[in-house]
């Protein structure tokens, strides 16, 4: 429908200045122009769009709504391009005006999508992919010898959606891993490693990820009980950071260590990321310091290097610091973050030249990312134009609306959350075929429950506005019927089943549809409607960096595409509208597809 809103935009943007060509010329002379405020329609009844442009306009142009929307009526009418594209339009209420497409204008474009791998989804306008700066998500980010929890999973797999929908549209995409293997996290392990399990130092693969976790909840309780070990584990990050070889190797096998447990979670969940870890902007450290000195933005507070805030107050009403160095000469997080985004948006060799950068966390995480993009700001690391954002997400809770835990109280990793998911769907499958009494062999079952699993932990996640807290539920996930993975998959496997009972979906060309597509009944244009949303849809996703709103159009096309399928003949239907009813059958599976591949979704032929 983007095609469509961008010319009716234009040809009723034309008719506004010919109707009236002085308030027109006034707004250009002031920059502006007469909008007439094209939108989708409200409700289906009303056509495709409305312009609502008459009532905003009536103030200036000193006339009646219903006067204006009249003008614009005729002058519109007297418009062949408009005409070929829209019936004659209806003025509603105080003086909207409603238009409608004409049919064979949906039913060509429907016809254009059946041959176009992209759906009707444009690229971005402007330089080809290559040629353009990268976008940086920045996303997943565990932390080293710590577990990967729930709310890395939610980034992980919200960012993977925000990359998939951006490539897709054309941008090159740097995904990056922001892991913290840099903190003083690795001063307690090291220490406590030594006393207790110095294999584990010198050794690959000595211990395991949980056993490094428990381990680092010992160090972390003797660090904050015991002040000599506070003061070994001091000196030890001091040592790393300076490049000490002993800790260098020490901190790279636990690296290691964690790294190949992280890889296996991306592996099942098919996430593509190049780690480039809080270690990696180490040397570019003193440089922000510098910088920020030589910006005149330090300031020295109790021995520590900071900047302080504009517009943001602590409750003592005093202006917020970023803590830039600490008084023992110490770097923080906000220090790798301050030289990553300085990093880049620096144009190469020296940075990644971006254009935009994108970070994934928690909502927790708020107030460091707005005082770490003011800081880069101020220093000037932000080019003109250049796009930075938070892009926050709600906390991962159980079913008792609280923090999820593990029946004994601990927290859940991530690992076992997928295998139950997994675990889950092979039973509720194994049950559905003894009830069928279908015979499936072993390969089908595993295959399907993998699959549906995952796709139902993911599609939980994407489907639920990422701004509020998020309640885990395996029964909800799993669920045949209502906004859930496993009903959309099971539309995409209808669909296959109309194929397997002879109905020709075409091969790779759409030469078996006609080529004029007819349609008669109130259930099909409701689809054609539908179908034809995809493009704004992502659009709108790319824009507002929301996926749940591509979960919300794959739901409502599913529902379409259910209630078709079950009132309307499809099989059983006559040779022409049966071909135009198979094209819609074939476009409907092809966008799910589509678009539960850009929420990193796979889809089954039977399940
Ligand atoms: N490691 C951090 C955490 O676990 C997330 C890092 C997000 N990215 C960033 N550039 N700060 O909360």
């Amino acid at each position: 429908m983007l095609r469509f809103a961008q010319t009716l935009d234009r040809q009723l943007g034309a008719a506004l200045e010919r109707a009236f060509p002085e308030a027109a010329a006034a707004a250009i002379a002031a920059g502006r122009r007469l909008d007439p405020q094209l939108a989708a329609a409200s409700k289906p009844e009303f056509g495709d769009f409305q312009a609502n442009g008459a009532l905003a306009l009536a103030k200036s142009l000193k006339q009646a709504p219903r006067q204006i929307a009249t003008a614009l009526l005729a002058e519109l009418e007297a418009d062949p391009a408009f005409a070929a594209l829209c019936l004659p339009p209806q003025i509603a209420g105080p003086g909207f005006l409603n238009l409608t497409l004409r049919p064979e204008v949906l039913a060509a474009e429907l016809r254009r999508r059946l041959g176009d791998a992209r759906l009707g989804v444009p690229l971005v306008e402007g330089q080809s992919a290559a040629a353009r700066p990268p976008v940086i998500v920045d996303f997943s980010s565990p932390n080293i010898a710590k577990e990967m929890h729930v709310g890395h999973l939610r980034s992980t797999i919200i960012g993977d959606a925000l990359a998939r929908v951006l490539e897709f549209r054309g941008h090159p995409v740097l995904r990056l891993n922001h892991v913290g293997d840099w903190g003083t996290q690795f001063g307690m392990l090291i220490t406590h490693l030594k006393q207790v399990a110095p294999e584990a130092l010198s050794t690959a693969d000595a211990v395991d990820l949980g056993d490094l976790v428990a381990f680092y909840r010992q160090a972390k309780q003797r660090f904050d009980a015991d002040e000599v070990f506070q003061a070994t584990a001091r000196e030890e990050v001091v040592k790393l950071q300076s490049g000490d070889p002993v800790s260098r190797r020490a901190w790279q096998l636990l690296c290691d260590q964690s790294r190949r447990e992280f890889e296996q979670i991306y592996g099942r969940l098919d996430i593509r990321l190049s780690e480039r870890g809080e270690s990696f902007y180490n040397p570019y450290l003193a440089a922000v310091v510098a910088d920020l000195e030589a910006a005149g933005l330090l300031v020295v507070d109790a021995g520590a290097k900071c900047v302080f805030l504009e517009g943001m107050q602590g409750k003592d009403g005093n202006p917020l610091p970023v803590i830039v160095q600490k008084s023992d000469g110490g770097f923080n997080y906000a220090t790798t973050d301050l030289a990553a985004i300085r990093y880049r948006f620096a144009a190469p060799p020296a940075g990644d030249g971006a254009s935009w950068v994108i970070y994934v966390t928690d909502a927790g995480q708020a107030h460091h990312f707005a005082g770490v993009f003011q800081v880069a700001r101020r220093a000037g690391w932000i080019p003109e134009g250049a796009r930075v954002e938070h892009v926050p997400f709600g906390l991962v809770q159980g079913d008792d609306g609280k923090k999820l835990k593990t029946r004994s109280g601990d927290t859940v990793r991530l690992k076992d959350l997928l295998d139950e998911a997994v675990e889950r769907c092979e039973a509720d499958l194994r049950r559905r075929l003894a009830e069928e009494e279908r015979q499936e062999d072993e390969s089908f079952i595993t295959q399907v429950a993998t699959t549906v699993g995952l796709a139902a932990v993911k599609y939980a996640d994407l489907s639920t506005n990422r701004i509020t807290n998020y309640q885990f539920s395996f029964d909800r996930m799993l669920a045949l019927q209502g906004n859930t993975a496993p009903y959309l998959l099971y539309a995409v496997v209808r669909i296959a089943g109309i194929a397997r009972k002879g109905g020709d979906l075409g091969g790779g060309a759409a030469a078996a549809f006609p080529d004029l597509l007819q349609y008669s009944e109130p259930q099909e244009w409701t689809l054609v409607r539908e179908l034809l949303k995809l493009d704004t849809v992502i659009a709108e996703v790319e824009q507002e960096l929301l996926p749940n709103r591509l979960c919300s159009y794959l739901f409502e096309l599913s529902q379409v595409f259910n209630r078709f399928y079950d009132q309307v003949p499809v099989l059983k239907a006559e040779p022409a509208a049966r071909a135009s009813r198979l094209a819609l059958c074939r476009l409907t599976a092809d966008t799910l597809k589509l678009g539960l591949g850009l929420l990193g979704i796979a889809t089954l032929e039977r399940m």
